[in-house]
């Protein structure tokens, strides 16, 4: 149970809490404040009930004396008749005597003997016998005035000598039943008179008359008593001293009379503790919400942040502590947004990488296949023209297969840039260089209301990259930048320095930070929206109409300059125009002059000797074909074992001319075996797919590169050229 309250106080609300809290303190206070009121004003009134009671008896005891006096009064005067007319037992005062109306209820008189002569009574019969002892014991004593109990009544009686003789005057006044509510009446309290223990009259009526003669008995003089529902303080005046005769009146107030204001003060207090409590909550209600509400602000923050909702409206104005709270939860929440951007960023940039990774695996594997069958294509199509004599038909059929077969290798060679599988052939650069090259080369491409502008830094760092790509990318963007201006526009091209820190880092999130040769194309062209920037660098992926683009273009880019080990970076707005930014990193050395003598081909090929090295074997009869025709002595291999096997028989190989990627041995570990038996040994390379380790891998640095699709040319050059290096230079191995 208790644990359910607990509960149910934790699950309130702090405004309800607070408001709760309030109107418990308020009302507990309230009523304690209260209750010590209304004690101490209950504690006054009873203390106002014990002064009433004695100033009543005050009250009686000054009246009593006031009617002593007047009885005595009368005695005197009716004595001094009595004296005077000589006959002292005879004083009835005639009807419509002053002395009568003065309200004397016993008038009598006495001779020496205390034989009691009545002359007047309100009462029917005196018991004589009784007033005679009453008498013989006030003369012993030489009272002038008693109290006398006679026949059940009281009287206040005073005595007087009738003139010098033993004779008395006695005049008395009863206190009866009127007398006793007159006295109540003055002093606003019941009255108990009592004769001994006999209540003679009183204020109350007959039955609570015994019950309050009884209960005064037992108070010695004064104290509280208890009659029928109601209080009473009661205070007791002892009239005269004679014992056995004592004659008391009792005054008696009552507490229900005396605290009856206190229901109204009670309803008025309670009324107020009311008014009191509902005014605090009220003022609480109000003020709470000042407290509350901006943390009601808070967590509505805090609840749309765990929605998603970084946006939510906080007012964190002035200086305390909630104020303080909620700007320092807004600050969370832009560092919680920003990482999230970030996360987010990351997310898609992973994402796009995995893609572009993923088709590159794909192109590569076309490419790849494509290059062999090309390669075999081209091969024979130049032998079928060289050997041709069927005429003119034939020939221009083998010039239509060689240019579509060229067109097809364009591709392959695009595809493979792009899956960053191309053979490079990196070397320490100058970008300005490039771009004056393909300047002079872009007047023919550019029409002329496109205005071109160059603007390339003269104190430009050097890159490593492969100068014939590199041409290649700036090209792909020119004209691309070309395309986006079909109504003419500016073509700014840039060369610079950049150093990309962390803060210019989070504006290119797509560039690492560190030190870069920066190449931008920017046009003032179409520009692309969103959807279309998502897709640019993926092959094949064109806006252009059929025909007129293959998307390769960016693709191609974005596979040199990944290669390269740089980045892209894109910013276009439509309408506005679109600019392409490069960064390759920045190297230290120095441009690499061409040592390689660009001697023609060593016409003296039947004195050399060369290894071929090729798994596929369209591709090695081709080559073999192409060899032998230009007068090279040609020793084949159909992967790297055999072509070792050869090799340590044949001692008059000058060089090797092998497939890269072969069965059971790979050409680069075949050329270096070679090399070891045969130091002065020339190696050319023939590949159309590269893994990108095996770019900077396990190659001779003297070695040679021939791509496929190679044609007859293309080889037999490459291989005339790789054997008049080693005529003229000594290499070390
Ligand atoms: N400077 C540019 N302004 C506007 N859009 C561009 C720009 N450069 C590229 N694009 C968009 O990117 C697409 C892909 O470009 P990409 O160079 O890869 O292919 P392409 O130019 O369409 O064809 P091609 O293979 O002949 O180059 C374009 O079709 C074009 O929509
Ligand atoms: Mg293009």
């Amino acid at each position: 149970m208790s644990g359910t309250i607990a509960n149910l106080l934790n699950n309130l609300r702090l405004r309800t809490k607070l408001l709760l809290s309030l109107v418990l303190t308020t009302a507990v206070l309230t009523f304690a404040m209260l209750l010590a009121v209304r004690y101490s004003v209950e504690k006054h009134a009873q203390q106002q009930v014990v002064a009433e009671a004695r100033s009543s008896l005050l009250t009686f005891d000054a009246l009593l004396g006031e009617h002593q006096k007047a009885l005595a009064r009368k005695a005197d005067l009716l004595a001094t008749r009595a004296s005077m007319s000589g006959d002292d037992t005879n004083v009835t005062p005639s009807s419509g005597d002053a002395l009568e109306s003065d309200g004397s209820d016993l008038i009598a008189t006495a001779d020496a003997s205390n034989n009691i002569v009545v002359q007047h009574s309100k009462n029917a019969s005196v018991p004589l016998a009784n007033a005679r002892e009453m008498l013989a014991r006030a003369r012993a004593k030489g009272f002038t005035s008693d109290w006398w109990y006679v026949g059940g009544a009281l009287y206040q009686v005073s005595i007087q000598r009738i003139g010098h003789g033993e004779s008395t005057m006695i005049v008395g006044r009863e206190i009866d039943y009127r007398a006793v509510r007159d006295m109540g009446r003055i002093s606003a309290s019941q009255v108990v008179f009592s004769y001994q223990q006999t209540v003679v009259a009183s204020t109350f009526r007959a039955f609570d008359e015994q019950e309050a003669g009884r209960k005064i008995r037992e108070l010695s003089s004064r104290g509280k008593i208890e009659l029928g529902d109601d209080r009473f303080f009661a205070d007791t005046l002892e009239l005269n001293s004679d014992p056995g005769h004592i004659v008391r009146v009792t005054a008696l107030k009552s507490y229900r009379e005396a605290t009856a204001f206190l229901t109204t003060l009670n309803h008025l207090l309670i009324s107020l503790g009311f008014l009191a409590v509902l005014a605090g909550a009220a003022l609480m209600f109000f003020i709470s919400g000042r407290f509350t509400r901006p943390l009601a602000d808070l967590l509505n923050g805090f609840e749309a942040l765990e929605g998603g909702d970084y946006a939510f409206p906080l007012h964190g104005q002035g200086g305390d502590e909630v104020a303080c709270a909620i700007r320092a939860f807004d600050r969370t929440r832009e560092a919680l947004q920003k990482n999230e951007v970030q996360r987010q960023e990351l997310e898609e940039q992973l994402r796009q990488s995995q893609k572009m990774e993923a088709l590159g695996r794909l192109a590569g594997g076309v490419a790849h296949d494509f290059n062999n069958l090309l390669t075999v294509i081209k091969g024979h199509c130049e032998l079928i023209l060289d050997r041709n004599t069927g005429g003119a038909v034939v020939s221009a059929s083998g010039q239509q297969i060689r240019k579509a077969a060229d067109r097809a290798a364009t591709l392959t060679r695009q595809m493979l840039a792009f899956s960053r599988k191309q053979a490079l052939q990196p070397k320490v650069l100058d970008v300005n260089a490039i771009v004056g090259d393909v300047g002079r080369f872009l007047q023919r491409l550019i029409p002329e209301d496109v205005e071109v502008v160059f603007r390339t830094d003269g104190a430009l760092g050097r890159v490593k990259a492969d100068a014939g790509q590199l041409e290649q990318v700036l090209l792909n963007l020119t004209v691309n930048a070309r395309d986006a201006m079909p109504q003419g526009g500016i073509l700014t091209v840039e060369t610079g320095n950049v150093t990309v820190d962390e803060e210019l880092a989070r504006t290119r999130p797509s560039v690492e930070p560190g030190d870069y040769v920066k190449l931008s194309v920017s046009d003032t062209g179409t520009g692309m929206d969103a959807e279309t920037k998502a897709h640019i660098f993926e092959p094949f992926f064109t806006t252009k109409e059929p025909g007129k683009g293959t998307g390769l273009g960016l693709a191609t880019v974005y596979g040199v300059v990944k290669q390269t080990g740089g980045f892209i970076w894109v910013d276009s707005t439509p309408g506005l125009g679109s600019r392409f930014e490069i960064y390759l990193p920045r190297v230290h050395e120095k441009l690499e002059c061409n040592l390689i003598a660009q001697s023609s081909p060593n016409r003296k090929a039947a004195l050399h000797t060369v290894l071929l090295a090729e798994d596929e074997a369209e591709v090695r009869a081709l080559a073999y074909e192409f060899l032998t025709s230009a007068g090279y002595r040609v020793l084949v291999a159909e992967d790297g074992v055999r072509a070792m096997q050869i090799a340590k028989h044949d001692k008059t190989i000058d060089i090797l001319v092998t497939d890269v990627v072969m069965p059971r041995m790979r050409g680069p570990e075949l050329a270096k075996r070679m090399k070891r038996l045969k130091p002065g040994l020339k190696v050319v390379y023939v590949s159309g797919y590269l893994e990108p380790s095996e770019i900077d891998g396990d190659f001779l640095k003297e070695g040679f590169l021939l791509d496929k699709p190679f044609s007859r040319d293309a080889l037999v050059n490459q291989i005339g050229e790789a054997l008049s290096v080693r005529e003229h230079m000594e290499v070390s191995v």
